[in-house]
């Protein structure tokens, strides 16, 4: 039988990893399925379960289950990575014999994708993080990893960016946090939109002024532009939006599951040209 993944999600007909699996297995002669699951918004760890039981073998887990997941991975006989511990949330899960192993790829996968895919040097940047939430959480640990001059976390509740920025607070980086008004008569390399604004087709209240010459500006939304990828594109960033970080995750967790890197760069342009033609 061959070995089974999933992605569990509610909802989860718009996923895009199976497709990027099944290029990943096909371009490193893998032999898997990767299926994405509907699970009940209250009946997650018991499709887990049933998945387990008729051979899963590991499984990318989103909206809205990554805090259940963590919660899963805690529990006795499970094991948490450390960055999954860092972001709170769990989005892969690794099933052994002695219990389950929960993981979080997505702070590397931005990271990978900066880095690795756009040419983004972290080391020494001045970089903003737009955001709060799960999505903001997940990647501040990786994001410090890179040894960036200094952090500032930015939210419509200044609070909890305040307590983000104290979370963090370890090594030389210089990090805070606090609303948006705070943003004013400072200057970032780079700028990342971890918000869920963009859903609603809503900008951040970004105070004018506050890109270098040849920022970049991450929105970790992907499929068209962004209320705040145009306004940075508007003043001459330079812009891009998070289908990258969505293939690099994916290749991470592919990386844990199978022991093979992928390449990333043949699956990112794929997944990008489905997308233009609305696939
Ligand atoms: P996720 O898991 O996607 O991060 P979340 O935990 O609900 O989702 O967090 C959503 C984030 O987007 C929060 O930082 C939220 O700001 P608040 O903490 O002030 O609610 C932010 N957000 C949502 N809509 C926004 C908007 N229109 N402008 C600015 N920030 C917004």
């Amino acid at each position: 039988m061959q070995d089974r993944y999933a992605v569990f999600g509610n909802p989860i007909g718009h996923s895009r990893s199976p497709a990027i699996h099944a290029a990943f297995a096909a371009q490193t002669g893998q032999d898997l399925v990767y299926e994405a699951i509907l699970a009940p918004r209250d009946g997650f760890i018991e499709s887990v379960r049933a998945f387990q039981a008729h051979g899963g073998k590991g499984a990318n887990v989103t909206v809205p289950f990554k805090e259940q997941a963590y919660q899963l991975a805690e529990t006795a006989g499970n094991r948490l990575t450390p960055r999954a511990r860092d972001a709170g949330a769990v989005n892969t899960l690794c099933f052994g014999v002695d219990g389950l192993i929960g993981d979080n790829t997505d702070g590397v996968g931005l990271v990978n994708d900066l880095v690795g895919n756009l040419g983004v040097s972290l080391a020494g940047a001045r970089v903003l993080l737009m955001g709060a939430g799960g999505a903001a959480r997940g990647v501040v640990a990786p994001l410090l990893e890179r040894d960036p001059a200094a952090l500032f976390i930015a939210n419509r509740t200044g609070a909890r960016a305040e307590g983000l920025a104290r979370q963090f607070q370890r090594g030389g980086v210089e990090i805070a946090g606090g609303g948006y008004d705070d943003l004013s008569g400072r200057v970032f390399d780079l700028m990342i939109n971890a918000t869920s604004a963009s859903l609603a087709g809503e900008l951040p209240p970004l105070p004018e002024g506050i890109q270098a010459d040849g920022a970049w500006a991450y929105d970790m939304m992907y499929g068209r532009e962004t209320p705040f990828m145009a306004w940075a594109g508007a003043r001459g960033a330079r812009v891009t939006d998070g289908l990258g970080m969505l293939v690099e995750q994916a290749a991470e967790s592919f990386f844990i599951w199978r022991g093979v890197r992928p390449d990333t760069a043949p699956v990112i342009a794929a997944v990008r040209a489905s997308l233009a033609v609305g696939a």
